[in-house]
């Protein structure tokens, strides 16, 4: 593998444990402002520390993120559709790779609708931005995406999915947990990681995901919503990062989720000496 392309990946996903925890704040392309997410600066200053890359787009990158903060990043590439318009899969790629040099990302990310009506159009995208980002060694994360067919969501849809992102030469595939995730994860020639989805009804059940799909071989998460949407967001990403890079059982991570939610809430407030009492 190319110098500059290894190097790039291991930003992403670190060597050390071959796991990484992407924070995933690019819903607005196609949702437009989502809940939680609706100022990306002040959903994303906090949280940065934190996450071992970002994945968003060129417009929020740019207003939301401060230039000289040194998280890698993972650009969204493309686009075209919204969740009010007739078909999701209906993308192309709508940043240049020039652009992405310029704005210094560790890779490239872009979205492929396998089994929709514009599977060929995103996956002959996929093998072009291969191609190019190659050129420049920037990896690419095909990011399989369901729609609103979400019944496909299973371990042979998953699948069969994953392994055409890998086989066009994906670098980095992302998916959705299913059942029997260990198979999605073995045909897979490349590191998986996962989706959170839609918030789940409880921190507990997303950090069990977390768990499973890191049992099954998930190389880690991309997750926005099941951190962003917490109630307590900081204490959610470190508890989601300490299941992928501290092999954290469920107990340990929630736990640790409760007491720093707790902390946060017990601090006292700093009472400086020209303060009146
Ligand atoms: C979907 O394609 C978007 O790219 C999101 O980045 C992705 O769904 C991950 O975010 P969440 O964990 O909220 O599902």
């Amino acid at each position: 593998m190319d110098w500059g392309l290894k190097n790039r990946l291991a930003r992403i996903i670190k060597p050390h444990d071959k796991r990484g925890v992407m924070l995933a704040v690019d819903h607005g392309y196609f949702l437009g402002p989502t809940e939680r997410l609706e100022e990306p600066r002040k959903t994303i200053a906090p949280l940065l520390p934190h996450a071992d890359s970002l994945m968003l787009t060129r417009g929020v990158l740019r207003t939301s993120v401060d230039a000289r903060y040194p998280v890698p990043v993972v650009l969204r590439v493309s686009g075209g559709s919204s969740i009010i318009g007739k078909d999701l899969s209906n993308e192309k790629i709508t940043t240049s790779v020039k652009d992405a040099i310029k704005l210094n990302v560790s890779a490239l990310a872009m979205s492929i609708f396998v089994g929709a009506p514009h599977e060929h159009e995103s996956l002959v995208s996929l093998g072009n931005l291969v191609n190019e980002g190659e050129e420049y060694g920037i990896p690419v994360l095909a990011v399989t995406a369901v729609g609103k067919e979400l019944e496909k969501r299973d371990a042979r849809y998953l699948g069969l999915a994953c392994r055409i992102a890998a086989e066009f030469g994906a670098h980095l595939v992302k998916t959705y947990y299913c059942e029997n995730f260990e198979k999605v994860v073995k045909a897979c020639p490349v590191p998986v990681i996962i989706a959170g989805g839609p918030k789940l009804a409880t921190e507990l059940d997303a950090l069990k995901l977390t768990f499973d799909a890191i049992q099954a071989g998930a190389s880690g998460v991309d997750m926005g919503r099941n951190i962003w949407q917490s109630d307590n967001p900081v204490p959610m990403i470190k508890a989601v990062k300490a299941i992928v890079h501290q092999n954290a059982t469920v107990k340990e991570a929630h736990e640790m989720f409760n007491m720093l939610k707790g902390a946060k809430k017990t601090v006292k407030p700093v009472i400086r000496s020209n303060q009146k009492s």
